[in-house]
């Protein structure tokens, strides 16, 4: 017998849930709980795959509010196979859904902020919530060992009196954050430590403590950065739970100001990794800016070092026809693909020339699979490389990226 689910599972009180799930719980009756954040669902789908086999989710019959809600959410298909991604209730919910392709990453991220976030006048928050979904979903495929992929899912709900907030999140049933970074930084001694450096710019289960990146990984170490960074600067919350450890970071109303602890008891964590990310809707006023910031702060915290630009941010000569990186944008496998291709051009010193149009949002980690290799590459044999057509947040990205790749 399994003991009770909580009846209410608030991202205001995870452990509840997460202890239950620690319980290792066979059965799950949805009916019991009256209220559950989208955050619980992904949790629970994410273990209820039918594939897994480890948690069995009784069909949702909707007598009460939450297993309502998790029949509209499409728990039951989830956890059955792959429903596409779909609207529940327009600008409130997007269902459950499944995914295991790089190839689908962007547009399903750029799909699900979209159909949450649809007014005009709230598309800094959109760009920022696609930003962190691209992210997300990235590190399950990249490093969770999850052959299944990801669960993902978003609402926009009221919190009590406050404005509305946008809660993600994805979920994985994979190896977790402490084994995924054991291997380079054997220095780490626990999940807690893991999860606390994970979040650290430059730091990667990919290569060595102290490197910017390897020249043949497509990491930069950055994503969570990120994600933590939008958090603490846009009074956001995001919980990161997995294997062994669950920690929880909310901004405070000055950046440094923000909380950060630990969920007791120690030792409590999703069995993969589950990350929750909100932010007041609104909040986000300025996309562009809040990007620059961050990248200065991940540069403070760099040691100091000469900073040397050698991207082009101008028309190649004719003879040189740009490539388009729309077609991959945010997909790191094929961006690595493209850097390969570009590395045997620039050792013949041949220019190369890369047009950014109609791109919003461009991740810093897509920037660096595509551009840190070649570009070191590049100032080594002195080949020039052109951009054209880049959004300001874009040529903000490339030129952090200068900084951090040609060191001085
Ligand atoms: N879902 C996950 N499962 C297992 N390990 C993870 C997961 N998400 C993150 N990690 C670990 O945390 C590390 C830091 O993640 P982060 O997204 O900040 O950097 P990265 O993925 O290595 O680089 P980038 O995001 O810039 O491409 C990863 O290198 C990986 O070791
Ligand atoms: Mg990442």
């Amino acid at each position: 017998m399994s003991p009770p689910v909580p009846d209410r599972i608030l991202l205001d009180d995870p452990g509840l849930l997460l202890r239950w799930i620690a319980s290792d719980p066979a059965e799950l009756d949805f009916d019991r709980i009256d209220v559950c954040e989208i955050w619980g669902l992904v949790a629970l789908a994410t273990l209820g795959r039918r594939e897994r086999g480890t948690l069995s989710i009784r069909e949702t019959i909707g007598e009460t509010g939450a297993s309502r809600f998790a029949h509209a959410l499409g728990l039951d298909e989830v956890v059955a196979g792959t429903p596409p991604i779909q609207v529940a209730e327009p600008e409130r919910t997007v269902k459950l859904t499944r995914l295991r392709d790089f190839s689908a990453i962007e547009p399903a991220a750029n799909q699900i902020s979209r159909l949450l976030i649809a007014r005009d006048d709230l598309a800094d928050t959109r760009k920022a919530v696609s930003y962190v979904l691209v992210e997300l979903l990235r590190n399950v495929l990249q490093h969770s060992q999850d052959d299944l992929g990801a669960v993902v899912a978003a609402q926009v709900r009221q919190r009590g009196s406050d404005r509305s907030g946008v809660q993600i999140a994805v979920g994985d049933a994979g190896i977790g954050i402490f084994k995924a970074l054991a291997g380079m930084h054997p220095d780490l001694q626990s999940p807690e430590a893991a999860l606390e450096r994970a979040l650290w710019p430059h730091l990667s289960g990919s290569f060595e403590r102290g490197l910017t990146g390897s020249p043949s990984q497509s990491n930069a170490g950055l994503g969570l950065f990120f994600i933590s960074e939008i958090a603490k600067l846009e009074l956001g919350k995001l919980m990161i739970s997995s294997r062994g450890a669950t920690l929880i970071l909310e901004g405070g109303e000055e950046p440094d100001q923000h909380g950060f602890r630990f969920l007791q008891p120690t030792g409590l964590g999703f069995p993969g990794t589950l990350v929750a990310f909100e932010i007041p809707l609104g909040e986000i006023a300025d996309y562009e800016g809040l990007m620059g910031t961050i990248q200065r702060r991940a540069q403070e915290r760099q040691p100091k070092r000469q900073v040397h630009h050698w991207l082009r941010f101008e028309a190649p000569p004719p003879t040189i026809s740009p490539l388009l990186v729309r077609f991959i944008c945010e997909n790191t496998q094929a961006a690595s693909e493209t850097a390969r291709e570009l590395e045997p051009r620039l050792f013949r010193r041949d220019p190369v020339a890369l047009d950014f149009r109609n791109i919003e949002i461009c991740t810093q980690s897509f920037l660096h699979a595509l551009l840190y290799a070649p570009l070191r590459l590049a100032w080594a044999r002195q080949a020039p490389i052109y951009i054209v057509n880049a959004a300001p947040a874009v040529r903000s990205g490339l030129e952090f990226l200068e900084s951090y790749a040609l060191g001085g």
